[in-house]
């Protein structure tokens, strides 16, 4: 599939863009931007190697986690050159609401796999989908970096969806249907702290 298939496939995946005021915010807190990001991506890692761990009896799944860890983990040590690059401290910071409001959504037992799959097609979409948002905003570096970062976060959500349509044992149109609908509260309404994957911040 061509690149510009595959986005217009992500963009009717999203149940809704992502507002003007967060992607002002995100330019006004560019720093706090990038050191999430750069969290992001170690946290996306990780969690393919957590699949890797529950589900050996998956040849398919393990090797395309497999191969995502490994980008993931790669995106994480240009992120960090980045940091390095502009001077910017790389220090801890909170997790937004996002990934754990439609984690806590998943159902017990064999449906986790194919929950946790959709949340994961969710937040790769997500990525890339503010990749674009952000990129005509940026310094030309930066917005470099991020044209690169849509095509291979896009690949992940097609990824995290194939898994989840493989493994499934009925049609999962009513569950991404559901997790859209969470995605789009935890995308729209007000947030407390701005992060990547937050909503706008109003005080
Ligand atoms: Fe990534
Ligand atoms: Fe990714």
């Amino acid at each position: 599939m061509k690149n510009l298939d595959l986005l217009d496939e992500m963009y009717q995946f999203l149940p809704c863009p992502t507002p003007a005021l967060w992607v002002e915010q995100a330019i006004e807190n560019l720093d706090l931007l990038l050191i999430d990001h750069a969290q992001c991506e170690k946290k996306a890692a990780s969690n393919a190697m957590n699949l890797m761990y529950r589900y050996v009896d998956r040849p398919d799944l393990l090797k395309k986690m497999s191969q995502l860890a490994r980008e993931e983990l790669l995106h994480f040590e240009q992120v960090v050159g980045i940091l390095q690059d502009r001077g910017i401290k790389y220090e801890h910071i909170s997790a937004s609401r996002y990934a754990l409001g439609l984690r806590q959504h998943m159902r017990k037992g064999d449906d986790a796999l194919i929950d946790v799959l959709i949340i994961g097609a969710f937040i790769e979409a997500r990525s890339c989908e503010r990749f674009m948002a952000l990129i005509p905003h940026l310094d030309e570096a930066l917005a470099k970096y991020y044209r690169s970062l849509v095509r291979s976060e896009g690949r992940h959500y097609r990824d995290y969806l194939d898994l989840a349509l493989q493994y499934a044992k009925s049609p999962i149109d009513d569950r991404i249907a559901f997790f859209a609908g969470i995605e789009k509260e935890l995308i729209e309404s007000n947030d407390d702290t701005f992060r990547f994957h937050s909503g706008p911040v109003v005080e």
